[in-house]
């Protein structure tokens, strides 16, 4: 990872992921402390300031919505995002399924050489499960060393909301080698 990141001093987080897993209540969940009920298909652009974030560097978080965004939309924000968070659903094996066969391959087919971002794999809606997904999700990550972390999450319960936003926020500012949050279940 080039010294730059070291001295940035922001930070954009991209969400990214199939319909309907959650990424646009993670990011209302993480900014309103509670669950939103009802959801618009996109989030507005969210600047989070330095002083609220753990590691004290302002941080934009984007939304996308493959109803209102087109593919070459989507392109363009990943070369915009510093690290792209590719969300799932645990309850829905496709959309896990769809890390490797779609999300994973993409974003390295349009991020390459320097311009490759770090990502972090969100698990969410770990409310309705009582598994976990994290040992199919490290097999992921044998294949594709961009992915800096994964974590679990609910935005209904708001478990692991904010760690999840700390972990993209890491995965910009103190790359390391490959890492996995695995933790009890409520
Ligand atoms: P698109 O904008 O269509 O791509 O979907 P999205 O990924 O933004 O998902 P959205 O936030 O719209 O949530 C989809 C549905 O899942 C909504 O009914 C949410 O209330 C629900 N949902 C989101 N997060 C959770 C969660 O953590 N737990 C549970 N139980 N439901 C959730
Ligand atoms: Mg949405």
């Amino acid at each position: 990872m080039s010294s730059s990141n070291l001295l940035r001093r922001n930070v954009r987080i991209l969400l990214v992921g199939d319909q309907g897993v959650g990424k646009t209540s993670l990011i209302l969940s993480l900014v309103s402390e509670e669950f939103p009920e009802e959801v618009p298909p996109k989030a507005e652009e969210i600047t989070i300031p330095a002083d609220v974030t753990p590691e004290h560097v302002p941080t934009n978080i984007v939304d996308y919505s493959s109803i209102e965004q087109s593919d070459d939309n989507l392109i363009e924000e990943i070369a915009k995002a510093h690290v792209v968070c590719v969300v799932y659903a645990v309850d829905d094996e496709s959309s896990l399924d769809r890390l490797s066969s779609h999300w994973l391959p993409f974003i390295r087919e349009h991020s390459q050489g320097e311009n490759r971002k770090p990502i972090v794999l969100v698990g969410n809606k770990i409310d309705l499960v009582d598994y976990s997904t994290i040992d199919h999700v490290l097999t992921i990550m044998e294949d594709f060393n961009e992915v800096e972390s994964c974590v679990e999450c609910s935005a209904k319960t708001l478990h692991n909301i904010s760690e999840m936003f700390y972990y993209a926020q890491k995965a910009v500012l103190h790359p390391t080698a490959p890492l996995y949050i695995m933790e009890e279940q409520d």
